[in-house]
């Protein structure tokens, strides 16, 4: 046998690499994997391993790569992970649930916290560490706090977060608190916490790192300029993202207005912002083509985007006409089902990155995505951070959702496991 093999580390009995077994036929021992020794070694090996790798940190992040579009003027101060180099994915089985057959995933959910948000946050910690902000803050749903929690951590600046008492998703205050940020827990929605933030921030003087601060914006950009150049430059015919405070859809309209502006691209992808259905008035507003600003009381399983009165709202409004983009709003068990199929996929997601899966499929269902074209659905935050959403799903039991897989509790024995698989093959 040659190239790679499996041996049995007991007996030196050699299986073929596509061998299913796992463990030894002859010994019952431990296998392990053996490799061809390769044609170049030593130096040439060495400097191969190294033709692989991004020469230095400034490229090695998928959100200082784009340094002229970020803050070109940054150089040491830069605080990084690095973050960004998030894949974009083919996922045919959200392919068939949306009913579109060209859709790509945009995982953002695998950078460091977890969330877009640490493209925005090194940038705008990087900022602050250049203007000699003291201390940091932020209200938050939970994401951008986890983030701004881990950037002022490696920055070595206290951070301060608000969030909303009773309505964070576990993961994320789990991250915000083990990260070091003092972290309060205000009996408010996000709202009434963005507007004490704001507060603190004249009064105490902190360094407020939420999508108002246009720092933050400049690295959100990079998501749109990181898809398109792993789209060589071709321009989809849509980006979908959730929107929830709408500084991600405001970052996203500014990225494609200066993509073409500086000939990086020539057509523009059309925007589509998402909202839950239960937290929806930019979609309100949207259909009164912006005649007027809506703040409603809100309310939607989706936590990261539970919010009435969106901060970006006027920059917002500016994405969706410069790129002749929509907004619309989806229910909260569209989102719910929408994660099941993300998540089913080996993909995963949180809630509210749910909704741009499930606002594609309702906006080919309304006609205004088409069939053929190339949409980009960004998911904006990990599985993980939410896991209370997933047990929840899986474990309702009256009326079982679609697509749910509860755990079986059983006893240690192979006929409880026939049992198990003989009644799942039967469902
Ligand atoms: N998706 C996730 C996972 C989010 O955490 C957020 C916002 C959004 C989408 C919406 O982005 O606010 O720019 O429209 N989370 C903020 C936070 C509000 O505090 O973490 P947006």
């Amino acid at each position: 046998m040659s190239g790679t093999r499996q041996r049995c580390a007991s007996c030196g009995h050699e299986l073929a690499e596509t061998d299913a077994q796992v463990r030894c036929p002859a010994c019952h021992g431990l296998l392990e994997i053996l490799h061809a020794r390769p044609a170049v070694t030593g130096a040439a090996l060495r400097a191969r391993f190294d033709g692989r790798r991004v020469e230095n940190a400034a490229r090695d992040s998928g959100v200082w790569r784009f340094l002229e579009a970020v803050l070109p003027t940054a150089a040491r101060e830069i605080v990084s992970y690095p973050e960004g180099n998030t894949p974009l994915l083919e996922c045919p089985a959200l392919a068939r649930w949306t009913g579109l057959p060209r859709l790509l995933l945009k995982h953002e959910g695998l950078n460091p916290t977890g969330s877009f948000k640490d493209r925005g946050m090194t940038v705008a910690v990087t900022q602050a560490r250049r203007v000699g902000a003291t201390a940091l803050a932020c209200a938050s749903t939970g994401n951008t706090g986890a983030s701004l929690a881990a950037y002022a951590g490696l920055a070595g600046l206290p951070a301060l977060v608000m969030v909303p008492q009773g309505q964070v998703a576990l993961g994320k205050l789990a991250q915000t608190i083990a990260y070091g940020a003092r972290t309060l827990l205000v009996r408010g929605n996000f709202d009434a916490c963005l507007d004490l933030a704001e507060q603190a921030r004249v009064r105490l003087g902190l360094y407020l790192l939420n999508s108002i601060n246009p720092f933050r914006i400049e690295g959100q950009k990079t998501i749109v300029l990181e898809l398109l150049q792993q789209l060589d430059w071709a321009a989809p015919d849509w980006i979908v993202l959730p929107a929830g405070n709408l500084g991600n859809t405001a970052a996203c309209g500014k990225a494609l207005a200066e993509a073409r502006d500086w000939g990086l691209i020539t057509d523009t992808p059309r925007l589509a912002a998402v909202q839950a259905a239960g937290a929806a008035p930019f979609a309100a507003s949207f259909r009164e083509r912006f005649a007027r600003r809506h703040r409603v009381e809100p309310r939607t399983v989706a936590s990261a985007i539970n919010i009435g009165n969106p901060a970006s709202y006027d920059r917002a409004v500016r994405a969706i006409r410069e790129t002749n983009g929509v907004v619309t709003a989806v229910t909260d068990a569209e989102i719910l089902e929408a994660k099941a199929v993300v998540d089913g996929a080996g993909v995963g997601c949180e809630p509210a990155s749910a909704a741009s899966v499930a606002g594609a499929r309702q906006l080919l269902r309304d006609g205004v995505i088409g069939r053929e074209q190339r949409v980009v659905a960004v998911l904006t935050g990990h599985l993980l951070k939410d896991p209370d959403s997933v047990t929840r799903y899986h474990q309702q039991a009256d009326p079982r959702p679609a697509y749910a897989n509860p755990p079986v509790e059983i006893g240690p024995t192979l006929g409880e496991v026939e049992r198990v698989l003989r009644s799942r093959d039967a469902r």
